[in-house]
């Protein structure tokens, strides 16, 4: 594995700024250190998964989920090619996270992200659904560490994520403020429903 940390991608198709991701993987990488202990909620094609497991290095541990065989296969090959053994993909929705993760790790994980919606180049009818997302959130949020971040990449744009958007205003709205911090960083003066960044903080 690289010795060096890898740093968030910045790349945005609109302008300088990042995107949802980008200001996701920004906020994980300056909260995670090397050894920690982390959720991948949506594998796809494994980039955040890569990501995480450079971010936690060797002694860390990553636990990646996605409900499609195709993107659990081609996440797997991007951490073998990149030489990494820290992370497990697990084929199953991230509604079950709290049953695949280690009892001994509840309670431990310094971040979880989520990144919805459907998985690039793929069937877009194998999208993240409002149901199984609020399930996955709730129980990401009882796993995580106290001062554990939890990241949101959400696109309310596409069929059924305004919904979905709708649902997660819910949820945060009646999160306690003196068990968890909230903010959203949403573009002002783009399309009528831009991709947005959560970042859920668990007080310690
Ligand atoms: C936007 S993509 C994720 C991109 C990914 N983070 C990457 O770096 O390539 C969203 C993914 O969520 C997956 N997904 C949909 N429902 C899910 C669920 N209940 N649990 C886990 N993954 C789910 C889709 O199959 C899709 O691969």
């Amino acid at each position: 594995m690289s010795e060096s940390l890898p740093k968030a991608n910045l790349a945005s198709s609109t302008g300088g700024l990042p995107s949802a991701v980008g200001w996701a993987q920004l906020m994980m990488q300056d909260r995670l250190r090397p050894g920690d202990a982390v959720v991948d909620a949506t594998a796809g094609n494994g980039h955040d998964t890569l990501f995480l497991a450079r971010l936690v290095g060797e002694a860390g541990r990553v636990w990646a989920f996605d409900v499609q065989a195709a993107a659990v296969q081609e996440s797997r090959r991007r951490l073998d090619e990149a030489g990494v053994h820290n992370a497990t993909v697990i084929h199953a929705g991230h509604e079950t996270m709290s049953t695949h993760v280690p009892v001994a790790f509840h309670g431990r994980l310094s971040g979880i992200m989520f990144n919805l919606g459907y998985l690039p180049g793929s069937d877009k009818s194998v999208i993240t659904r409002t149901e199984t997302t609020i399930t996955a959130l709730i129980s990401a949020v009882e796993i995580l560490a106290p001062g554990g971040l939890l990241t949101l990449a959400v696109y309310p744009g596409h069929s059924g994520g305004a919904d979905e958007l709708r649902a997660i205003t819910e949820w945060a709205s009646a999160l306690s403020p003196s068990g968890c911090e909230v903010q959203v960083i949403r573009p002002i003066n783009r399309s009528a429903s831009p991709p947005e960044c959560w970042i859920v903080w668990k007080r310690d």
